[in-house]
């Protein structure tokens, strides 16, 4: 096997030295492939990035929730938020303690917040009218609140989710009435939550965010936690050496802020961040075949088994992830040359990349598509009926171990009825 443009991985030591087309061979064609090390990396990173003693890292399970992942993250200490039962259910099943769970839902119905209550999972409340839901069901107990304090920030606008033009979170101006509806049925606010959006690489909208938050909690007396969420950004232009959020100064900054707040506070509280592409997106790369290679109105096409329902991102956001070039036999590509990369579906939009210089690709290629750990998985389906890659863990010892199995065709039908005809 050559590499034609493997530097990221070689350089990261992604594969552990098992050869991607053997994994092919073994697990079929798309596949995820995660690298454990480098995912214990991360969430070594996130969890040493403050002194303050009482910060904890909530992983953000939506980014991957396949149950090696979320068990590897918890066995690192991390904590993890659950958008759904389902994630709750996934969370309790890869063993995190119900304490170490964070509901932190939205626009859910009284039984699916019944789901978390009943399991003693604390839950967040993201409007005035879950909290009044929440209070008319459970007066007494405690609860969290997300507050929206006008700043937003993200990749794309459609993960923004702090600010005037997004459905998330409290708005700061109802803070009266919610406090008027937690004394209504006596509820206790022992923790307030907030995400301002997905990816920022420099991190000033996400400390005055934090700043923003903490004004704010000066005026609730009983919290035991703050939630400054997720977000942290991570490069996925490695190809043109894009450089990495500065980790330890955003550390160094939380810190002078968490310490000087509990000052003024009275009392100690705990913090936390909620990431979730942070933790597991450098930590995978969907693996791809080649299958044809034609132009089309001066266009050149490769076409793959990677498209959007494997892999959703660029479709949906536009979004870029490198793509490194593995070929069976040691023929060389000569040239580089701009291709637009696509998928199997039937949509013109399921286009993975456009226009990308790459070396030469040819039939039967293989493709790595990098930091692909995150969002990639837990947003696939089964559109046109094809069938969800499996996941393959390269654990520390280099062994290759398989995580999820490959869906079978049999899946397509196992929760379909037929009819009487
Ligand atoms: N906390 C909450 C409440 C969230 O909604 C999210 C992500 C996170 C934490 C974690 O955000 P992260 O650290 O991963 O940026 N599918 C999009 C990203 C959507 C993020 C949704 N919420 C993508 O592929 O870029």
């Amino acid at each position: 096997m050559i590499k034609l443009n493997g530097k990221v991985t070689d350089t990261l030591g992604f594969f552990e030295g098992n050869d991607p087309f053997s994994l092919i061979q073994m697990y079929s064609s798309p596949l995820y492939v995660y690298n454990e090390r480098i995912l214990r990396q991360r969430c070594r990173e996130l969890t040493s990035m403050c002194f303050y003693p009482d910060f904890a890292v909530n992983y953000s399970a939506k980014a991957n929730s396949s149950l090696a992942i979320l068990q590897i993250a918890r066995q690192e200490g991390l904590y993890a938020d659950a958008m759904s039962p389902g994630e709750i259910y996934l969370e309790r099943a890869a063993g995190f303690p119900k304490n170490k769970i964070f509901f932190v839902c939205n626009n859910v119905s009284g039984s699916e917040m019944n789901y978390a209550f009943f399991r003693q999972i604390l839950i967040s409340a993201d409007s005035l009218s879950q909290l009044e839901l929440f209070g008319s069901m459970h007066p007494g107990s405690r609860v969290a609140a997300r507050l929206n304090c006008g700043i937003g920030t993200g990749h794309h606008e459609k993960v923004v989710t702090a600010g005037k033009k997004t459905k998330f979170g409290i708005d700061a101006e109802l803070v009266p009435e919610m406090i008027a509806i937690l004394e209504k049925y006596d509820l206790k606010l022992v923790g307030i939550n907030q995400h301002i959006g997905s990816l920022f690489l420099e991190d000033s909208s996400y400390i005055d965010s934090v700043n923003a938050l903490l004004s704010l909690a000066k005026d609730f007396p009983d919290l035991e936690f703050i939630d400054f969420g997720g977000g942290f950004g991570i490069p996925y232009e490695k190809q043109l050496d894009q450089g990495r959020l500065d980790l330890a100064k955003l550390g160094e900054k939380l810190d002078l802020i968490m310490y000087e707040f509990v000052k003024q506070y009275g009392r100690e509280i705990s913090f936390m961040i909620e990431p979730g592409r942070y933790v597991v997106a450098e930590a995978g790369v969907l693996l791809g075949t080649a299958h044809s290679v034609k132009k089309v109105g001066g266009t050149k096409y490769v076409g793959t088994d990677l498209g959007f329902n494997v892999l959703a991102r660029p479709m949906l956001y536009d979004s870029h992830h490198d793509i490194e070039v593995y070929r069976k036999e040691d023929i060389p590509s000569w040239k580089t040359e701009a291709v637009t990369i696509v998928g199997n579906i039937c949509e013109s939009g399921d286009i993975i990349a456009k226009d990308r210089q790459l070396p030469e690709i040819l039939e039967n290629d293989l493709l790595g598509v990098l930091d692909a750990g995150a969002y990639g998985y837990s947003m696939s389906s089964s559109y046109n009926s094809r069938l969800r890659p499996a996941e393959v863990l390269i654990r520390r010892d280099g062994s290759a171990i398989l995580i999820r199995k490959r869906d079978i065709l049999e899946d397509l039908v196992k929760s379909q009825l037929s009819i009487e005809l």
